[in-house]
């Protein structure tokens, strides 16, 4: 039992605690879903038995099978309930199928789905793009990842510069050259689990930690940088927040070395209706956002300043016609476009979000209270509607502290505990989102399912 070697001390979680929690709601799991077993054995035609190969990442011994989801709440193929605090890993953040969604897809699909062509939503998205995010220009993308990839294709064309920089424990997607960390020198290196890369990709792409401003600036100092891809703060590992005075001195390093910022809000734009750069006053050059910004269909925005985009078109003139490597054939379909522009005027409104924050307080909380009567030196961060555990007592400061705060038994005994309790997080962390389909019963079954979970742990 590797990282629950490591588990703090006198949290009175024990080796065995763990082993029984998760033995026990396996075979749970397992007794209780007989079509769930054998949806499993019949998927022989789907590489690893699932239609995506990290669907076998979550804590269950074998797929939950989703037959419906709605708002907060999914049906597995046995008919259990589960209240949704995953969401779809942000995808679902303003719930499954919003109805304004729904509605204009199923509208757009009577007057074409893909025609390369711009429909008549496309001018109100951009506006909407616009006046939400602060950024004049922008661009349609099918994911997040493209979305990120097309923004450092426009960074290293409008500055001419061949790096760009990532925080160390970062993740932006599938975007092939961010794969880096800082490895055991100190230098920056391949990620060991990554599959089929055959290049060093420390020759393009520099890793520093996240709030360190010193090795920030050492790493920008020759002027080879084109951008800093960066969540404000870092979702994919245990969160790790800003520091005080972070996001300025990014800003000022960045800007006094020519260096572009791309803020990329995928997850954090759980923050506020125009995501944690708006709250917090953040001014990027580049902005991606992807997954839940057009209501859970694959579309992604990609924002630039006027300044970005006046030099990346300039770029763009001076070249010849032909390929850019920007763009895929769905990107600006009609029926992303419609998609988005239902989210952005009927679902993430600020109502929407005035629900969220106040059912995140209640989730922060609860979930606070339960650490602090079990005695457990863990944490709660975050990021607005974007609630956390934390398995270290203060707040983490970099990716080298939250690949430390990982305890993958742990982790996976707890999710898979609470699953058959009718409650889902997160598969990576302990990530729980409130969306504005969420209620408070939902929130107080996901505290009393977590308390009496931890209760178990610490005995
Ligand atoms: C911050 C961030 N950016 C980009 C992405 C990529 O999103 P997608 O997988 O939808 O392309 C993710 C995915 O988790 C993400 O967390």
């Amino acid at each position: 039992m590797d990282a629950l070697s490591r588990a703090p001390d006198g949290a009175g979680v024990t080796h065995a605690r763990v082993a029984a929690l998760r033995s026990e709601a396996e075979a749970l799991y397992l007794g209780t879903r007989p079509k769930t077993r054998a949806a499993a054995g019949a998927a022989a035609h789907l590489f690893e038995g699932v239609p995506m190969h990290w669907m076998t990442d979550w804590s269950t011994p074998v797929p939950l099978i989703i037959e419906q989801a709605v708002d907060a709440r999914l049906r597995d193929v046995d008919g259990h309930s589960y209240d949704d605090f995953c969401l779809g890993d942000t995808a679902a953040l303003f719930g499954h199928g919003p109805a304004p969604v729904a509605e204009a897809i199923s509208r757009q699909a009577n007057r074409g789905l893909a025609t390369m062509l711009p429909s008549p939503d496309a001018a109100a998205v951009g506006d909407l793009l616009a006046r939400r995010f602060r950024l004049p220009q922008w661009q349609i993308a099918s994911t997040a990842s493209d979305a990120n990839r097309f923004a450092i294709r426009a960074a290293r064309a409008a500055t001419g510069r061949p790096r760009i920089l990532v925080f160390d424990g970062a993740y932006h997607g599938a975007v092939d050259e961010v794969f880096v960390e800082i490895g055991p020198s100190g230098r920056t290196v391949n990620r060991p689990s990554l599959v089929g890369e055959p290049r060093d990709l420390s020759a393009l792409t520099r890793a520093v930690p996240f709030n360190d401003l010193d090795q920030l600036e050492a790493a920008l100092a020759d002027h080879t940088v084109a951008c800093v891809i960066a969540e404000p703060a870092m979702t994919n590992c245990a969160m790790v927040l800003p520091q005080p005075g972070f996001h300025e001195g990014l800003r000022e390093i960045t800007r006094r070395h020519g260096t572009l910022l791309l803020i990329d809000e995928t997850h954090t734009l759980s923050t506020g209706p125009g995501g944690y750069s708006r709250r917090y006053g953040l001014s990027p050059d580049l902005f991606v956002v992807g997954k839940a910004i057009a209501g859970g269909i694959p579309a992604a925005v990609w924002g630039m300043s006027e300044e970005t985009a006046a030099r990346f078109k300039i770029a763009r003139s001076n070249l010849p016609p032909g390929h850019s490597g920007i763009g895929t054939t769905l990107s600006g379909s009609p029926f992303q476009l419609a998609a988005l522009r239902a989210t952005l005027e009927q679902v993430a409104t600020e109502a929407a979000y005035a629900h969220m924050e106040k059912l995140a307080d209640r989730m922060e909380a609860g979930l606070a209270a339960i650490l602090d009567t079990a005695g457990l030196p863990w944490h709660v961060a975050r990021c607005g509607a974007r609630v956390e555990i934390v398995r270290a007592p203060n707040p983490l400061s970099n990716g080298a502290e939250a690949r430390r705060a990982h305890y993958p038994t742990v982790e996976t005994a707890i999710h898979l505990a609470l699953l058959v309790r009718g409650v889902l997080i997160s598969p990576f962390h302990d990530m729980m989102l409130a969306s504005p389909a969420t209620s408070e019963e939902q929130v107080d079954h996901l505290i009393s399912a977590m308390r009496e979970v931890t209760g178990r742990l610490v005995g």
